[in-house]
């Protein structure tokens, strides 16, 4: 039963990303930071602080994840993605596909702490 139901949403999420015009398979792991050491609890906190109400708008609104109690669904849902923090960065960054680029309204600290959030606790 569980089995049946993950299948259908990964199919439904691998439908989702192709009608998407975005590069989603073409990337490649960038920052190589990004993962130098392990989020401590306070990079933790303020990671899902930062996804569910200091970006504007929120990754809470667009995203599904467990950890932040979130579940938008307009873009991937983050656990099954379980994007690592160079991904998340990049996303975050550029913008992907609609979602916007933080750049500028986020600080390079708030994004590398987001993408260290969501790449530690994803799929969790
Ligand atoms: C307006 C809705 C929206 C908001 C807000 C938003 N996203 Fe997204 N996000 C999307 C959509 C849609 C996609 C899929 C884009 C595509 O593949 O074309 C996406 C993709 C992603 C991806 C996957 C990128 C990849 O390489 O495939 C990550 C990671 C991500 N978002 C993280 C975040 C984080 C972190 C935030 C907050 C800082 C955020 N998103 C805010 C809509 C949103």
């Amino acid at each position: 039963m569980m089995r049946h139901t993950m299948n259908q949403a990964s199919a439904a999420f691998a439908m989702m990303l192709a009608l998407c015009t975005g590069s989603a398979f073409a990337q490649t792991a960038t920052s190589a930071a990004a993962n130098a050491a392990p989020p401590t609890a306070a990079e933790l906190a303020a990671g899902k602080k930062i996804f569910t109400t200091k970006a504007a708008p929120a990754c809470a609104l667009c995203h599904t994840l467990k950890d932040a109690d979130s579940s938008g669904d307009i873009g991937p849902v983050l656990d099954e993605l379980k994007p690592d923090a160079a991904r998340v960065e990049k996303a975050v960054r550029g913008g992907i596909g609609v979602m916007p680029s933080f750049k500028g309204l986020l600080s390079e600290d708030e994004i590398r702490t987001v993408a260290k959030y969501v790449s530690a606790v994803a799929g969790k």
